[in-house]
């Protein structure tokens, strides 16, 4: 398959394991797990257009998702089984599912959504302003496909996922989290791989893109040696083997640099605010995808 497609093969139905949606399972707790979170949850109002978006869409494409009793306003509880009987249910259909981590203002997946109705899309995020946007976006186009889930996105690989569910996984410009004592906070970590290959069909895809060199870098120390997956970009990418923090990242230039492969720009992205503005800083964009085997 090439890795610039966006629904998978006809190899990637077959669940490829059956292991059943576990906490931890044998490895050591990750920091997601320990409490730290990939975000920082902004408060505020949403302006009177987007509360309107919220009150006259939300019914229709937001997942009534049960909490966690134990855990943080923005934990699911773990017993929740999301499997194709759920997909059913929500989206009314049994088309394959792609879950976008961290939508934003969900200029992506409302697009992607759009140009794709023979695939469901949910839509994960926690900031409340990005969720009113998508629901205003969702609300003007009329879509049907998409649902979104106001969750803090690495429990749901870890508890919720039936195994061997999704398509494909998307995770377009994470939080960069720049300063050396918050890289446990990036999103991509040895268990969120391992929770999500566990939850994507053989064959299925994670699809990563970053603006940030050090958080390339450390998406290339995370994955490509990740258990059950194999990096399938064929463009070769010169980055420095050392991590530099805030206000550091000149330095690479003058480290030891070493050749990684990534991705062609996967054509299923638009431009979002995100990857617009680390265009104008002048950043390299790091597109990744890695194929669960
Ligand atoms: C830098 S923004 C990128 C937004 C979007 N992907 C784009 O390209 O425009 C990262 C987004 O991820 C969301 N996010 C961070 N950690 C998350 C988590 N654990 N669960 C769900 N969303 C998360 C943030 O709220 C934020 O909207």
């Amino acid at each position: 398959m090439s890795d610039t497609t966006l629904s998978g093969t006809a190899q990637s139905v077959a669940p490829h394991n059956d292991r059943q949606p576990s906490p931890a399972g044998d490895r050591p707790l990750e920091p997601f797990e320990r409490g730290i979170v990939s975000f920082v949850r902004r408060s505020g109002r949403l302006s009177p257009k987007l509360q309107k978006a919220w009150d006259e869409q939300g019914p229709r494409f937001l997942l009534d998702l049960p909490r966690d009793p134990q855990g943080r306003s923005l934990s699911v509880d773990p017993s929740l089984v999301i499997d194709e009987s759920y997909i059913e249910q929500h989206w009314g259909n049994d088309h394959p599912l792609i879950v976008e981590v961290g939508t934003g203002q969900g200029e992506n997946i409302a697009a992607a959504a759009q140009a794709h109705p023979d695939l469901n899309f949910l839509a994960l995020e926690v900031f409340p302003q990005g969720i009113a946007h998508l629901l205003h976006r969702l609300g003007e186009a009329d879509t049907t496909n998409v649902r979104i889930g106001e969750a803090n996105a690495p429990l749901l690989f870890a508890h919720n996922f039936a195994s061997g569910l999704l398509e494909q996984v998307w995770v377009w410009f994470p939080d960069p989290w720049p300063k050396m004592k918050h890289h446990k906070r990036r999103i991509i970590q040895p268990a969120f791989a391992a929770d999500v290959r566990r939850c994507l069909k053989k064959g299925g895809l994670l699809r990563i893109a970053t603006d940030i060199d050090d958080y390339a870098l450390h998406v290339h120390e995370v994955m490509d040696h990740a258990e059950g997956y194999r990096n399938i970009g064929t463009k070769e990418v010169a980055l420095a083997t050392e991590h530099v923090g805030k206000g550091d990242a000149d330095r690479a230039a003058q480290m030891p640099h070493a050749t990684f492969l990534e991705s062609e720009r996967f054509e299923g992205r638009v431009l979002t605010s995100f990857e617009k503005k680390g265009l104008a800083k002048g950043h390299t964009i790091h597109d990744f995808a890695y194929q669960t085997i």
